[in-house]
């Protein structure tokens, strides 16, 4: 994972349905090569690998589940995550939990499979837990603020701070991104102000009227 980053959780809103999610991806990628920011993008599950194979940016998936391939029906082993050309999965989603032991196991499939792992987290403490589990990187999102529009940096910048400050005792080279509500180059440059590497961000992107210019603005402030 390139640092800082900007990580664009697309969701499953009706405006990246389809075809739509790699348009996104390649306005993520276009964006993400004119700046010079690392910029990565989450697309629903269904379009990873046409996503994937079109891109030359990060693609991440929403998620996975705590299965090993074989007579598993709806699930989606981190196998085939892995083989759909994802470099990485977000984990432990506010929308989408999961049990400790679960993730745990995730994480060190994920990890054995070579997949960078995102794990999120709603709180500080929450966070330092994640952390024990050697991820690639912790998001701290207080659930209560996502989708919002209102910033996690600028409504709650003790969970910030108190989350980057945690995550440093238990594993200092862990790295702490931030999400919930961002919306703006304020938003983002607050993120990054207050010890967090990176941002994850959905509905400021996905819904927004110009993606272009909504990414620019974002990544603007990574630069
Ligand atoms: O994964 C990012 C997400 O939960 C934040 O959503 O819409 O507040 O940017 P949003």
């Amino acid at each position: 994972m390139k640092l800082p980053i900007l990580i664009i959780n697309m969701k499953v809103y009706p405006e990246v349905l389809g075809k739509r999610a790699l348009e996104l991806a390649k306005v993520a990628e276009a964006v993400s090569r004119e700046l010079g920011v690392s910029i990565a993008v989450a697309p629903p599950i269904t379009e990873l690998r046409l996503v994937a194979e079109n891109v030359g940016i990060p693609v991440y998936a929403q998620g996975a589940d705590p299965v090993e391939p074989g007579a598993r029906t709806g699930h989606v082993p981190p196998e085939f995550i892995k083989e759909a050309g994802a470099s990485g999965v977000i984990l432990n989603h506010s929308e989408n939990r999961l049990l400790l032991n679960d993730l745990g196991w995730l994480v060190n499939r994920a990890k054995n499979l070579g997949l960078e792992t995102l794990v999120c987290a709603p709180d500080p403490y929450t966070s330092a837990a994640a952390a024990a589990l050697e991820p690639t990187a912790v998001a701290v999102e207080p659930p209560e603020l996502i989708g919002t529009g209102k910033a996690v940096s600028r409504e709650k910048p003790d969970v910030i701070v108190k989350t980057v400050e945690l995550v440093k005792r238990v594993n200092p080279s862990i790295p702490v991104i931030t999400g919930a509500g961002i919306e703006s180059y304020e938003d983002v440059k607050r993120a990054v102000e207050l010890g967090t590497q990176g941002v994850l961000v959905a509905s400021a992107i996905v819904k927004a009227r110009d993606w272009r210019q909504k990414i620019m603005e974002l990544a603007k402030a990574l630069h």
